[in-house]
């Protein structure tokens, strides 16, 4: 059986909906690879379409229709004011009929902008929290499920970048998409680098290279936490995702698949690196594609290091996730 057909025999009894637009195209990049002298591909997830795209609505294809079929009526989740997670949710609560309640942290900015604008323009409820420390964003989430409880609503709750193992089942069915373009093109990919944030989408990946088998390495670059502790969360999303499909798993093997690169994120979580802006400019000057500060810019950062000191396996081709968040550019 093929690769891809092993990781999908795994899915095809889970319910999802349909929002984003799959597969999403991979392509070589013709130019860059011809400037970093690697043979560099690009999984296109900045265009999975659904509400300005990106990588969080496969996670929502999955996570809204649980929402849906056991009853809810409402979404609750939070996330940074210039979230990409929140504007897609805000987007998908809407149009399946589930009012979208978000907890916004840092503070309310005085303009609407970006991402916090197209929360607004998909009419999601929004409360500012100035803190940004976790245990009081957690507070401020418990207070208004509370709140919604007592109002009678029955709102589902989904922690920030819809990271857990349902969410994650979007990015097994990745790498089902990424297998299966190896096999109808002959592209063999030993590499995969993708940014590493909540750590859901890393995780799906890695739940799908253990079921299919596939010997190559993925990267996480980290854009939000030191490579340690990011190691934990994808390795313990990876467990709980690789346990909902029923996979049975060796722990050690899973360990040894988790890898993160701490080494591009530079002062901390939107904080911009001279790597990281020159990433970006050579992404649109040489292949047209728009990556953002936050994410995507960090971890072809990664990439291009990486290629500079000729880090990457001779033997096969480099795989970029692009996983979307140019919104960012115009907060
Ligand atoms: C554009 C973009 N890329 C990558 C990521 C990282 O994905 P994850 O949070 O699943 O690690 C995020 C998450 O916030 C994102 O918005």
């Amino acid at each position: 059986m093929k690769k891809s057909e092993l990781i999908n025999k795994y899915l095809k009894d889970i319910p999802k909906l349909d929002m984003s637009l799959l597969p999403t195209q991979v392509h070589r990049l013709n130019n860059l690879s011809a400037k970093y002298e690697i043979d560099l591909y690009c999984k296109r997830d900045d265009l999975t379409a659904f509400a300005f795209g990106g990588n969080k609505v496969r996670k929502l294809d999955y996570l809204i229709m649980d929402a849906l079929a056991t009853g809810y009526d409402s979404l609750i989740t939070f996330g940074a004011v210039q979230s990409n997670w929140c504007r897609m949710t805000s987007a998908a609560g809407k149009v399946n009929g589930l009012d979208v309640f978000l907890v916004l942290s840092g503070g309310k900015p005085e303009k609407d902008t970006a991402n916090l604008l197209l929360d607004k323009l998909a009419g999601a409820d929004i409360e500012f929290i100035d803190s940004l420390e976790r245990d009081d964003i957690i507070r401020e989430v418990d207070r208004k499920i509370m709140e919604l409880k007592d109002a009678g609503r029955k709102p589902y709750y989904m922690p920030v970048g819809g990271s857990v193992a349902r969410g994650s089942l979007g990015y097994i069915l990745a790498m089902a998409e990424i297998l299966e373009y190896s096999e109808n093109n002959e592209v063999v990919f030993r590499d995969i680098i993708v940014a590493s944030g909540s750590a859901g989408t890393q995780a799906g990946l890695v739940a799908g290279q253990v079921i299919g088998g596939w010997q190559g390495r993925i990267t996480g670059m980290a854009v939000s936490r030191n490579s340690d502790e990011q190691e934990q969360n994808v390795f313990d999303i990876t467990k709980d995702t690789l346990d909902l499909v029923g996979y049975d798993y060796n722990e050690d093997l899973v360990r040894s698949l988790v890898k993160v690169d701490d080494n591009y994120l530079g002062e901390g979580y939107r904080m911009i690196t001279a790597k990281c802006s020159q990433a970006i400019e050579d992404f649109v000057q040489y292949e047209g594609i728009f990556l953002d500060e936050v994410y995507t810019g960090k971890a072809a950062a990664g990439l291009t290091d990486y290629a500079e000191r000729k880090k990457f396996s001779d033997e096969g081709s480099v795989l970029f996730i692009h996983t979307g968040g140019n919104v960012q550019l115009f907060e």
